[in-house]
């Protein structure tokens, strides 16, 4: 009989957004008639740019002639998407070598992932509420997580203890689920003490190009001393719309090296190489190619345009948590909107009525940690007509 990893029993039951589908699989079922409208999983609803598209079909052009045909491609990703990325860098005046750049097929995998280069004889910080990949992938190989908490208080931005001793910290900015966003002087307090501690930030800017304050840092790198403790997880699911198109990217700086038990250096850059060329067989050839042309200036422009669409929404779900004195969090740098829930509701009561009264699918805080309980998150990501409605729904119930 196989032994099996039984630290799968610690985790809730399904996850979060899955258990959400399930519950709103449910309802539709039972009331076919009703219109559902979908502002819970943050995904994304325009079509793709035109420079993407295009990007991806050369890509599947190159596929049909035996002198531009692509098989296996490199594990790190092709040079010209590395390329492309580090001059997106570059262009917000943040320097990242091409060669510390790993492209995946998302910031999802590569979180998850990420757990397996550390023992679990580490102290790991992680925000409560948070993105639930980083407390599952942990909690999965068996590693204790300590909670950092983000509350109403102190604007939902955790700041270190001095007093407290960690070896991994994970930060999300702007932040999954509650919108907020670190500024420098805070990330270059969150920086210092990781070196202080000889510790690694694990720093997810999966939602920086929602920024459009010039002072707000869009990447850790944009932080002094940042390259000898952080590694940076990004995606262009939400700045590109590619949910379903599946690309992202990690930066691991070869800066990074520490002292094992043994006394012999390691260097997470050449651990995670290893592992992702163990592992992984690259994005496809098609879909870098499609990447490619979103790190244009002029690709760039097109997911702009997007984005300014969702941040529209954004203000539209805010003004009605405004008349209805809710008091909210994010939406500003960020498409998601993080509020109490009315009446002092605990989250997933919120949710089932607000999907039975409403037919508004939302995200119970609950979900994102022990801080969320009274809290829920509304995405951006739905058209305006939608919002505009699922707003009317909810200022008539509340
Ligand atoms: C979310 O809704 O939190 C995200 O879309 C989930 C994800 O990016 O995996």
């Amino acid at each position: 009989m196989p032994k099996l990893n039984e630290h799968y029993q610690d985790l809730k039951e399904s996850y979060l957004f899955a258990e959400i589908a399930h519950r709103v699989a449910a309802y539709t079922q039972a009331h076919p008639d009703q219109k559902v409208i979908r502002l819970g999983i943050g995904d994304v609803t325009l079509p793709l740019g035109s420079l993407a598209l295009a990007g991806l079909h050369e890509g599947v052009d190159a596929m049909a002639s035996p002198d531009t045909f692509k098989g296996y491609g490199p594990e790190q990703g092709y040079a010209f998407l590395r390329d492309a990325i580090s001059a997106y860098y570059a262009r917000s005046g943040v320097s990242v070598d091409a060669g510390d750049i790993f492209i995946s097929d998302g910031a999802k995998s590569d979180t998850g992932n990420i757990a397996e280069l550390f023992d679990a004889d580490n102290v790991i910080l992680i925000p409560d509420p948070v993105y639930p990949v980083y407390v599952d992938s942990n909690v999965m190989s068996g590693k204790k997580v300590t909670y950092i908490s983000g509350n109403a208080e102190n604007a939902f931005l955790p700041m270190p203890d001095p007093a407290v001793h960690a070896d991994i910290i994970y930060l999300c900015s702007p932040n999954n689920p509650t919108g907020a966003v670190y500024n420098r002087e805070q990330l270059q307090e969150w920086v210092n003490y990781a070196l202080a501690n000889d510790a690694v930030i694990l720093f997810d800017s999966a939602y920086e190009a929602f920024i459009t304050d010039p002072d707000l840092p869009r990447s850790i790198y944009a932080i002094e001393g940042a390259k000898r403790c952080a590694i940076e997880f990004c995606s262009l699911s939400k700045t590109a719309g590619f949910t379903g198109t599946r690309c992202g990217y990690t930066v691991v700086p070869k800066e990074l090296v520490f002292t094992a038990s043994n006394g012999v250096q390691m260097s997470l850059h050449a651990m995670w190489n290893r592992r992702q060329s163990t592992k992984f067989n690259g994005t496809s050839y098609i879909v870098q190619s499609g990447a490619a042309a979103v790190f244009t200036e002029d690709g760039m422009k097109q997911c702009r345009a997007n984005i300014q669409y969702y941040q529209e929404n954004a203000r539209i779900i805010a003004d009605t948590l405004t008349r209805k004195n809710i008091r909210f969090f994010g939406g500003v740098h960020s498409p998601y909107i993080w509020f109490e829930c009315p009446n002092g509701m605990e989250s997933w009561a919120f949710f089932d009525e607000l999907l039975t009264r409403a037919q508004v699918v939302g995200t119970p805080g609950a979900g994102f940690g022990e801080n969320g309980k009274h809290y829920f998150r509304l995405t951006s990501f739905g058209n305006h007509e939608n919002t505009l409605e699922a707003m009317k729904r909810f200022e008539k119930l509340f």
